[in-house]
């Protein structure tokens, strides 16, 4: 089978080399990718977010299967696209329709899904320019902190947590009214602020039963300790330590099961990852948020620990018999650190060669942000490379990961070296 994958991040370079281990897999593209997808699948230079383009490419090398990474391209509706067009409907695209989509798309769009279908949640109300004043009145009512989310996609920058009343009043009014986030924030979600210790589930679904993949924890501050500014994540670990066998029935009691029953009940077409944020608030775990997509760096402790074969998965997706499907996972803990660019998540600089990938043998490093210049493997992001190792448990993984990254150099190169020490 020929197949598209969308994306060009550590989450795409661990989706590719999970497929490639598929013998159903004859033939990879991945669009755009980056160095370590261009190693072992076949870049394409292509914007994920041109459907017109995509169709024509898909067209062109006969894809059979799209598996979309971002989130971008499921919201602009590429799920809908392919559904809606007589040429190319035939081929299944791994990811939720648009309206699916919503659950990330729009935080309103997914507490009231949440609310809907009774499934545990912070209290909340939201606002926008006309309603400012009451959202005024809302943050009284509220014990410090406040949490602050703008309703539509800010590339992970859209929520605010504030611990000063007034302080919380001023930006709302700045999200609202002055524009903070663009249009993502002509509606701002103001939320009861949840205590608790967070971690993610994930699951697949293709819109009637579902998989529970194993769960992860990601690092999101740039700082140790937890410090600093928020980033795309710094780091993973899978399984989640605390989430015992108590806790995940929770979870997919409370919440998994009445989110894909919601979704059947609500018509919304779904054949994809479904990532839920929680916070576990003294045992009884809470939704933070849905994205429709699997996280990052989340996917690259997640996929090494799936032993079923993925094109397979996707396939029974595709054809609504995931029910069919039995995961197989492995049992060792899969750690990874975040290698990155010094500076981000502000400015930083790219182009700066990285040395010493090849002598990593104890792990996998998976490629973020990085690209092939004249033969040469070089930075393009601020995320660089995740550093991936298997453990028999999370300290011997995080170990083996730093070990590896010892033998990584590039000029300003950053990561936590706390990674773990919190659990
Ligand atoms: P979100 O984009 O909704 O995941 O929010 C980003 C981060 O803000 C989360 O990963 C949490 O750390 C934090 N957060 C969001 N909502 C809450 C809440 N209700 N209570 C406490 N922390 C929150
Ligand atoms: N690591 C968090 C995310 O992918 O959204």
């Amino acid at each position: 089978m020929t197949i598209l994958l969308l994306g060009s991040g550590g989450r795409e370079h661990a989706l590719a080399w999970k497929m490639l281990q598929s013998s159903k897999c004859t033939s990879l593209f991945v669009a755009p990718g980056n160095a370590g997808t261009a190693t072992i699948a076949k870049n394409v230079d292509l914007n994920p977010n041109d459907f017109d383009a995509v169709k024509v490419f898909v067209l062109r090398e006969k894809v059979e299967m799209v598996v979309v990474g971002p989130e971008d391209p499921l919201v602009l509706g590429i799920y809908d696209f392919f559904k809606n067009d007589a040429e190319i409907n035939h081929i299944p695209v791994i990811g939720p329709s648009k309206v699916g989509a919503q659950l990330e798309g729009s935080k309103e769009f997914a507490k009231e899904f949440l609310v809907k279908h009774n499934i545990p949640t912070a209290r909340y109300e939201s606002f926008t320019k006309e309603t400012v004043e009451q959202g005024y009145q809302f943050l009284e009512t509220l014990e410090p902190p406040y949490v602050l989310k703008a309703d539509g996609l800010a590339a992970g920058k859209g929520v605010l947590i504030l611990s000063d009343l007034e302080e919380a009043k001023t930006e709302l009014r700045n999200m609202l009214v002055g524009a903070k986030f663009g249009q993502a924030s002509s509606k701002v979600v103001i939320e009861e602020f949840l205590d608790g210790i967070e971690l993610s589930c994930f699951v697949l679904t293709d819109g009637k039963s579902y998989k529970v993949l194993p769960t992860a924890k990601d690092y999101k501050r740039i700082g140790e300790g937890d410090t600093g500014l928020n980033t795309g994540g710094m780091g993973a670990v899978s399984p989640v330590p605390f989430a015992d066998a108590v806790l995940l029935e929770k979870i997919e009691t409370r919440i998994v099961k009445p989110t894909i029953a919601g979704l059947q009940k609500d018509g919304i077409e779904y054949k994809g990852f479904v990532f839920i944020g929680l916070i576990n608030v003294k045992g009884e775990p809470m939704v933070i948020e849905y994205n429709v997509r699997m996280g990052d760096p989340e996917t690259e402790v997640v996929m090494p620990r799936l032993k079923s074969d993925l094109v397979e998965i996707f396939e029974a997706i595709g054809n609504q018999e995931l029910e069919k499907i039995t995961l197989e996972i492995d049992e060792r803990a899969a750690t990874t650190i975040m290698v990155v660019s010094g500076g981000y998540p502000e400015d930083y600089e790219k182009g700066k060669e990285i040395f010493g990938l090849e002598n990593i043998t104890d792990s996998i490093p998976f490629h973020a942000g990085t690209k092939l210049e004249n033969g040469k493997v070089v930075t393009n992001g601020g995320r660089v490379i995740a550093v991936t190792s298997y453990g028999n448990d999370f300290q011997e993984a995080i170990k083996k990961s730093y070990q590896s990254i010892a033998k990584l150099q590039f000029d300003k190169m950053y990561f936590r070296r706390d990674i773990g020490k919190d659990l």
